[in-house]
């Protein structure tokens, strides 16, 4: 069975289709697309069925050269069951997240994703949405950070034989 992330931010079309497209890039550039698969969702409904945000995808591509692929959907507490974990952007999304978890029982599945950064002191992947292209940039390279801490953190803690 592959290990499953899921990335969560408010509208699933910025922040977190951005880190689910950033970590397939690494899982792939590594040859583990068979072991970590990833998907992402948003706490709110207001983009279900969209692609991601025109803005991202430029930041997307000028900095990284990759594009973005993917279809707004909303968190759902049933994800809970279907992820091994679940990376908030925000504390407001981590937060809006536990709220689905009445039971607690999920707890230690759910993470901040700047936790992950080695370069970056940010604790959280700021809103770009009402902002700037610079806050665009700002979000690619935040989490190209967390994601290459993420996959090392994986393969050491999960995929060894
Ligand atoms: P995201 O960005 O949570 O990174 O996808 C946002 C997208 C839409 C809105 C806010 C943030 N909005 O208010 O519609």
């Amino acid at each position: 069975m592959p290990y499953k992330l899921l990335f969560v931010c408010l509208g699933n079309i910025c922040r977190s289709p951005s880190a689910e497209n950033i970590m397939n890039h690494l899982i792939e550039q590594a040859g583990l697309s068979n072991s970590i698969v990833c998907d992402s969702a948003g706490t709110s409904s207001y983009h279900i069925g969209s692609p991601p945000d025109r803005r991202m995808s430029v930041a997307a591509a000028k900095k990284l050269g990759i594009k973005l692929r993917g279809q707004a959907r909303q968190f759902h507490k049933s994800d809970f069951q279907d992820f091994d974990l679940i990376l908030a952007m925000d504390r407001q999304n981590y937060h809006h997240i536990l709220i689905l978890d009445p039971t607690q029982h999920d707890r230690e599945k759910v993470r901040l994703m700047c936790g992950y950064c080695s370069k970056h002191t940010l604790k959280e992947v700021p809103d770009p949405y009402y902002g700037g292209p610079e806050g665009f940039n700002q979000v690619i390279d935040l989490l190209v950070d967390a994601c290459e801490g993420l996959l090392q953190n994986i393969i050491s803690q999960q995929l060894r034989t």
